[in-house]
């Protein structure tokens, strides 16, 4: 099973994060996320025996992190990827955190994760083509992140389809 650790947005951020999607792909083509998809992924574990499920649940249980809203304030285009994305023009301090014991009690238990580094955003559009002439106007939206989720990842003719397999409170 293919599976990573994920944010998942709440209804208006979805419509928000929709909006800026539908408007980009119109302006220079791309596949819009389906607003079901949208999500930032905190952690990717990719193919995992389902026997070693308990294992990754095991580990998510033990991270002790706090609540935080997220101030996501930039789009951004990756020509090497081809995707149109929303982040934060600065790493929040609780997300990083948050990340990172995720990935230490992940790699604890053998998981191999990437080596990257950690560059947070949620992808809005993929397969641009031609990078965008023109990003839209774009105010900023704050995410109130209140849990973290384990996700599976179900490859499907429309592409991925994700089922929610767990998640985790934030403390408050
Ligand atoms: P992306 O949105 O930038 O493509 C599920 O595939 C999620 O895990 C996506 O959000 C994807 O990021 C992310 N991801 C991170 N590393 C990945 C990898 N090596 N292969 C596929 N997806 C990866």
């Amino acid at each position: 099973m293919r599976l990573f650790f994920a944010l998942w947005p709440p209804e208006e951020i979805v419509a928000a994060m929709s909006k800026v999607a539908v408007e980009v792909a119109q302006g220079c083509g791309g596949r819009a996320a389906r607003p079901q998809t949208l999500h930032l992924t905190l952690a990717f574990l990719g193919e995992i025996a389902q026997e070693r499920l308990y294992l990754v649940k095991e580990a998510a249980a033990q991270v002790d992190a706090g609540a935080f809203d997220l101030c996501l304030d930039k789009l951004g285009y990756w020509r090497h990827n081809q995707i149109f994305w929303v982040g934060c023009s600065q790493l929040d301090e609780r997300l990083r955190q948050l990340a990172e014991t995720l990935a230490q009690v992940l790699r604890q238990r053998q998981f191999i994760l990437e080596e990257r580094c950690f560059v947070p955003h949620v992808t809005l559009v993929r397969k641009i083509r031609t990078p965008p002439e023109t990003i839209p106007a774009f105010t900023g939206m704050v995410w109130p992140c209140r849990e973290f989720v384990l996700v599976q990842s179900v490859i499907s003719d429309r592409g991925a389809d994700y089922k929610k397999l767990a998640s985790w409170r934030l403390a408050c």
